[in-house]
C-alpha cells in the first residue's frame, strides 16, 4: 500500500539518535489504521482509551483483554508499516506475573501486536524486565496513569515538586534498565519531561508533556475533534470531524424525509 519502510523498534529507537521525532497516535479500527499507514504516522497505539472514545464509559478501568483484542486485530488487519502497540487493560497484569506474561503474550500472538504497554514505573519494572527476557517488546508510560482513578479519586498530574520529578525520573529509568524500548511520558511537566529525556537512551513520547519529548501522542478522537465531552489543555484538534458528520447525517436525514435520497443514479 505503502511506498514508506516498515516502522520496528529499531527505527524508533534510532529516531531518537538522530534526533528526529517519532510521530504516534491511538487507533481502534482497520480504516483509521490504514489512513495512518498512509499518512506515514510512526507507531500506533491501540490505547485502552478505547473505553471512553469508542465504548462510552467513564474511564478506562471496564476495559476487557477481549475488548482491547478485538480492536487490536482490526488495527492489524490495516496495517502494513506502523509499529502497532497493544495497550494492557486494568487487571490484565496486575494479579500476578504469570498472568501478565499469558496476557502480553496473546496480543502478539493471537491480535499480531509488535509490544504492548503498560502503565507504572518502578512497581512494574521487575515484570517488564520478564517481558522482555520472553521476547515481548514493552512500551512504559509513567505520569499520569488512567488505571489508578479508583486508587486517587481522581487523574493525578505527577512531577510538580521536585520530589514527585525525581520519583519520575527513577520510574523511567527502572524502565529503561527493564528493557522497555519507549517510554510514554502523560501529563508531566515540559521541564521535568525534558530532563526525562535527555537522561534516557530510549526515547520519550509525550501526551501534555510538552514539546521536549522524542515523539508525541494524541488520542485520535481528539486531534480529529470528535470526542466532545471534554478537551484536555494538551489537546490541539486538527479536524472538527464531529461537526461535519453531525451534518452528513442531518442532510441525510432531510432528504429521506423529503425522499431526495436515492435517485435515478443510486437505484438499480
Ligand atoms: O490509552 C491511551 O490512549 C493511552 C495514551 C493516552 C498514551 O494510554
Amino acid at each position: 500500500m505503502s511506498e514508506l519502510p516498515k516502522v520496528t523498534i529499531a527505527t524508533i529507537k534510532k529516531k531518537k539518535k538522530r534526533g528526529e521525532k517519532i510521530v504516534t497516535l491511538t487507533a481502534y479500527d482497520y480504516f483509521t489504521s490504514r489512513l495512518m499507514n498512509q499518512a506515514g504516522i510512526d507507531l500506533i497505539l491501540v490505547g485502552d482509551s478505547l473505553g471512553m472514545v469508542v465504548l462510552g464509559y467513564e474511564n478506562t478501568v471496564p476495559v476487557t483483554m477481549s475488548d482491547m483484542l478485538h480492536h487490536t486485530r482490526a488495527v492489524v488487519r490495516g496495517n502494513s508499516r506502523c509499529l502497532v502497540v497493544a495497550d494492557m487493560p486494568f487487571l490484565s497484569y496486575q494479579v500476578s506475573d504469570e498472568e501478565a506474561l499469558h496476557n502480553a503474550g496473546r496480543f502478539i500472538q493471537e491480535a499480531g501486536a509488535h509490544a504492548v504497554k503498560l502503565e507504572g514505573g518502578k512497581e512494574v519494572s521487575s515484570l517488564v524486565a520478564k517481558m522482555v527476557r520472553a521476547g515481548i517488546t514493552v512500551l512504559g508510560h509513567i505520569g499520569l496513569l488512567p488505571q489508578d482513578i479508583l486508587k486517587d479519586g481522581g487523574y493525578i498530574v505527577r512531577g510538580k515538586d521536585s520530589a514527585s520529578a525525581g520519583e519520575l525520573l527513577e520510574d523511567a529509568r527502572a524502565l529503561e534498565e527493564a528493557g522497555a524500548f519507549a517510554v510514554v511520558l502523560e501529563c508531566i511537566p515540559a521541564s521535568v519531561a525534558g530532563e526525562i529525556t535527555a537522561a534516557l537512551k530510549i526515547p520519550t513520547i509525550g501526551i501534555g508533556a510538552g514539546p521536549l519529548c522524542d515523539g508525541q501522542i494524541l488520542v485520535v478522537h481528539d486531534l480529529l475533534g470528535i470526542f466532545d465531552q471534554f478537551q484536555p489543555k494538551f489537546v490541539k484538534r486538527y479536524a472538527d470531524l464531529r461537526q461535519i458528520m453531525l451534518d452528513a447525517f442531518k442532510a441525510y436525514k432531510k432528504d429521506v424525509e423529503e425522499s431526495k435520497f436515492p435517485q435515478e443514479e443510486h437505484s438499480y
